[in-house]
């Protein structure tokens, strides 16, 4: 097989580039190790910027969000029993939506399919060739057949997250990785409960942190800082609901209503980026190339930013026949990337309970939540960048494009 772009994983960076190559008359296939049931169906996080609702509202993806997404204009951040806004629509213009990721799925891959794009999935024993000729190949086998198959491209992009084979396939000698692990993780849950507050509530307790998020009118998603060695046998719903309403207990008549725990789990928490995130004729996207604590909630949006770079860039190439930006790749993404990694270990380090913090730092913490609660400077830049950096692409260029199959 032969295809102008391989695109390993379809999780919502290789679907999005995919898409985003399609409307600019690229071909491309997307293979991925999971079922298509098993992409559609895990939870994640749902917290999607404005540049990203913008990227598929322009792209034509956006109708089921735009009808079932929850729209939210501020964010409490909550602390010695006291709830406290940020006004992040007043302070920056913007807002922020709650659709969960695997809805962006479910959403791309019917894009992708009602187009008749290619993606294979179930694939196993993934390895990427060839990169420094001028065609790289993907190799692996087809669950149904358990053959051997390649396909040859003119570039690759790995958008197959942390553990994928796309970052090994960069020499050692050429990567240089930079990481973080926290002793803690998050203990997530989701409820069968109405919502216990319009807007998301961050929670400093000195217990740990919590966070009160929702999902639909009917199913709310919670979280809880945990030890990063505890086990979800641990944590009995009772014990869940107690340590919920003691995190985020406050003065000023707040309810927490519980419900059914219909889903519950604990992920670890970590930060990490891969430079360069371009290897040759190999791209990488996403998860594949940089990890952020959920605090932040960046994730899905850095990877959506990084293949709107990667998809115009490839665009520049194909149409213009001009390699400037594709060379630049790397380092537009990563001026980016490095600064939601700031803001997630910002929002981390505030907002956690630290188990070596010294009673000084303890009150430093404080101070600072009191601080960027309090002055309008620190609350515009918190709010800044939690509704999300500018992406570096020129403006509007895919309304630009002018392709016939943007008009519907
Ligand atoms: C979520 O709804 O899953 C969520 C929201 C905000 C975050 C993290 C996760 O910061």
């Amino acid at each position: 097989m032969r295809t102008q772009v391989g695109i390993i994983g379809a999780g919502p960076a290789g679907l999005m580039l995919s898409h985003l190559l399609h409307l600019q008359g690229i071909d491309s296939i997307i293979i991925e190790n999971r079922s298509r049931e098993e992409i559609e169906g895990t939870i994640r996080a749902g917290l999607l910027e404005q540049c990203t609702v913008d990227l598929m509202k322009s792209t034509g993806v956006a109708q089921r969000m735009m009808r079932e997404g929850h729209f939210h204009e501020g964010i409490e951040l909550r602390f010695k029993g006291k709830g406290h806004r940020i006004d992040i629509h007043e302070l920056t213009g913007k807002k922020v939506t709650v659709y969960a990721q695997h809805e962006v799925i479910k959403d791309l891959v019917q894009a992708r399919l009602d187009a008749d794009g290619t993606i294979i999935f179930s694939v196993h024993d993934t390895s990427l060739h060839d990169l420094e000729t001028t065609q790289p190949t993907m190799r692996f086998k087809r669950e149904e057949t358990g053959e051997q198959e390649e396909i040859i491209c003119d570039y690759i992009a790995g958008c197959d997250g942390f553990h994928g084979p796309s970052r090994p396939a960069i020499p050692e000698t050429v990567r240089k990785e930079y990481q973080k692990k926290y002793p803690f993780g998050w203990l997530g849950i989701l409820a069968e409960a109405p919502p216990s507050s319009p807007e998301l509530i961050y929670a400093n307790h000195e217990r740990g942190f919590a966070l009160v998020s929702t999902r639909s009118p009917e199913i709310q998603r919670l979280y809880l800082q945990v030890d990063q060695n505890d086990k979800i046998e641990n944590w009995s719903d009772e014990r869940i609901w107690e340590e919920l309403q003691l995190r985020l207990a406050s003065h000023d008549g707040f309810k927490l209503i519980e419900g059914p725990i219909i889903q519950k789990n604990i992920v670890s928490m970590r930060s990490f980026v891969c430079d360069p995130m371009q290897y040759e004729r190999l791209f990488l996207a996403g998860d594949a190339a940089h990890i952020v604590p959920p605090t932040g909630a960046k994730g899905l949006n850095l990877a959506m930013a990084d293949v709107q770079v990667l998809a115009h860039a490839l665009g520049e190439f194909y149409r213009e026949r001009n390699p400037g930006f594709l060379q630049n790749y790397s380092d537009t993404c990563l001026r980016r990337v490095w600064k939601a990694e700031r803001f997630s270990s910002y929002m981390t380090t505030m907002l956690h309970r630290h188990d070596e913090h010294t009673p000084f730092e303890q009150q430093i913490q404080l101070a600072e939540l009191d601080y960027v609660t309090s002055s309008r400077a620190s609350s515009t830049s918190l709010a800044e960048n939690y509704a999300g950096l500018p992406v570096e692409c020129p403006k509007d260029w895919i309304k630009k494009l002018e392709t016939p199959l943007l008009k519907n």
